[in-house]
C-alpha cells in the first residue's frame, strides 16, 4: 500500500460516513483519558472526528489511542501535514468543537486568542459552536483568573460547562470533575440540534425539578411502580444548570444514568417521600418543574413480611389516593406560602372516547392551576424510556405551542425558553 493510500484510509474511517465534523480537543490533563470514551461515542453516531490534543494531553493518553478511536490521523502542533494547512481547515470545517478536559492553561490561552499550537489555532478559525468541559482542582477552578477567563470564553460565544463535584485525583473533593463523558456528549448532541439551547439566561435562578417514578410498597418485595425512566427529568437538570441555575434534582426510580454535573441530587422512593423532598425544596426556589410520574394511588396497608399464596392471601389489594404534590404546590402559592415560585406540570396522556391528548391536556392544566403544562403524546414507542419526545407547551395564558420531535434535552431547553418569561423579575 502506498503512503498516500495508506493515509486516505485512515482518513476515510470517519469521511465515509459523510457525518457531522466533531473536532475533539484535548488538554493536558488526567481526565484526558475520558476523552476516549466521548471520541468512541461520536464515532459510533457516525459522526467524523478529529482529535487534536495538546504536548502535554499526550503525556496522558497517547497519539496511537486516539487515531485508532477517531480512525483519522493526530498532531498537536501547526507544523505537521503543512500541505493541508490543518491548522484553518479543521477549525473552518468543524460543525462543532467539544474540549474534554478544558484545562485552566488551556481555557486562558484560548480566552486571550493564542494560536501557539494547533489546538487554539483551531478554536480561532471555529465558527461553529464550541463547547468547553472543564476539568481541574477546584482551587484553579475557582481562582479568579480562571473564572474570567471562563467568562471571556463565554462573551466571545463559547459554551463552558459548569465542572461536575466530586472526587478529584487524590483525595480531594470539590467542583472541577470532569462531567462524565455521556453528559458532555448530551450537550454536544443538543448544540448539533440547536446551537443557541444552552444560553446563561438562568444565573442566580433556583429551580427545584422531579424526575422518574414512585414506588409505592406493597410488602418487603413488592412495590406498585410506573414505567419513567427519569430521562426528561435529568435532561431539564442538565441543561438548566448548564444555563446557569443552582439545580435540586429530586429523583425517584430512573434507569442507571450520569448524575448531571453541578446539580444537587436528592434520592426519593415514595410519592410521599417525593412530597416532602419538593415541599422542602420548593421554598424559595424560583420554579418547581414536576416531570416525575407519581403514582396516584398506594397500597392502603403495606405488609410487614412477604405476601405468600395460599392461607392469609388477599383477594383484593386496597389502594389509598396519595397527595397531588403539583395541586399542592399551586395552592401553597395561592395561600402566599410559597412567593412567585413558577410551576411546571407534565401530563402524559392517550387520547381515548373522551377526548383527543390536547382536549385532555388543557382540561389537566385548568384543573391543575399551574403555569405551564407539559404534554406528550404516549403509547407504544414514544415517551416512555427512548431518547427522544415531542407534544405540546400549554401556558395558563392560553397559549398552544407545538414541540417538534427531538431528544430530550431539545425539549428541555424549550421549556426552559418558555419558563424565562415566567420567572420573578
Ligand atoms: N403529579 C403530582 N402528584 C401526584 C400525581 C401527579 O404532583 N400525586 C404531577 C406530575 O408530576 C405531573 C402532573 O401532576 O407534573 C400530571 O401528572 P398526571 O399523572 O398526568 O396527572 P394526574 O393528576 O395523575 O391525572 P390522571 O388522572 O390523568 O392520571
Amino acid at each position: 500500500m502506498s503512503t498516500a493510500s495508506r493515509s486516505d484510509s485512515v482518513r476515510g474511517g470517519g469521511q465515509e460516513t459523510g457525518g457531522p465534523r466533531i473536532v475533539v480537543g484535548v488538554g493536558g490533563g488526567i481526565a484526558a483519558y475520558k476523552a476516549c470514551a466521548l471520541v468512541r461515542r461520536f464515532t459510533e453516531t457516525g459522526h467524523q472526528v478529529r482529535v487534536i490534543p495538546t504536548a502535554s494531553a499526550l503525556e496522558f493518553v497517547g497519539k496511537a489511542t486516539f487515531e485508532a478511536l477517531s480512525g483519522n490521523p493526530v498532531h498537536t502542533d501547526v507544523f505537521s501535514d503543512v500541505p493541508e494547512v490543518p491548522h484553518v481547515r479543521l477549525g473552518q470545517e468543524a460543525d462543532l468543537v467539544v474540549i474534554a478536559p478544558a484545562t485552566a492553561d488551556l481555557m486562558a490561552r484560548a480566552a486571550q486568542g493564542r494560536a501557539d499550537d494547533l489546538l487554539t489555532a483551531t478554536l480561532l478559525t471555529a465558527r461553529c459552536p464550541i463547547l468547553f468541559a472543564p476539568a481541574m482542582h477546584t482551587e484553579m477552578w475557582e481562582h479568579p483568573a480562571t473564572q474570567e477567563n471562563v467568562a471571556t470564553l463565554r462573551k466571545h460565544g463559547a459554551i463552558v460547562m459548569e465542572p461536575a463535584h466530586g472526587r478529584l485525583t487524590g483525595a480531594d473533593t470539590g467542583a472541577g470533575r470532569l462531567p462524565e463523558p455521556e453528559e458532555i456528549f448530551a450537550l454536544a448532541s443538543l448544540l448539533q440540534e440547536r446551537a443557541d439551547a444552552i444560553p446563561r439566561d438562568l444565573e442566580g435562578r433556583r429551580v427545584v425539578i422531579t424526575a422518574g417514578g414512585t414506588r409505592e410498597p406493597l410488602d418487603p418485595v413488592r412495590f406498585l411502580g410506573n414505567r419513567s425512566s427519569g430521562k426528561q427529568g435529568y435532561a431539564l437538570a442538565r441543561v438548566a444548570a448548564q444555563r446557569g441555575a443552582q439545580v435540586t434534582l429530586i429523583a425517584g426510580n430512573t434507569i442507571e444514568m450520569a448524575a448531571p454535573a453541578a446539580v444537587e441530587l436528592v434520592h426519593v422512593t415514595t410519592a410521599e417521600q417525593l412530597k416532602t423532598a419538593v415541599d422542602k425544596h420548593a421554598v424559595g426556589a424560583d420554579a418547581v418543574i414536576m416531570a416525575a410520574a407519581v403514582a396516584d394511588f398506594r397500597p392502603t396497608s403495606v405488609a410487614a413480611a412477604k405476601i405468600k399464596k395460599g392461607a392469609g392471601e388477599p383477594d383484593v389489594i386496597e389502594l389509598t389516593k396519595t397527595e397531588d404534590i403539583l395541586a399542592g404546590l399551586v395552592q401553597a402559592r395561592r395561600d402566599g406560602r410559597l412567593t412567585d415560585t413558577a410551576i411546571v406540570g407534565f401530563a402524559a396522556e392517550t387520547g381515548d372516547e373522551h377526548g383527543d391528548v390536547l382536549t385532555h391536556a388543557r382540561a389537566k392544566l385548568a384543573r391543575k392551576g399551574c403555569d405551564l403544562l407539559v404534554v406528550n403524546a404516549v403509547g407504544e414507542g414514544k415517551a416512555f424510556e427512548v431518547d427522544t419526545n415531542d407534544g405540546w407547551l400549554l401556558g395558563a395564558d392560553g397559549t398552544e405551542q407545538a414541540l417538534d420531535h427531538g431528544s430530550k434535552a431539545l425539549l428541555a431547553s424549550r421549556v426552559l425558553d418558555a419558563l424565562g418569561p415566567l420567572l420573578r423579575k
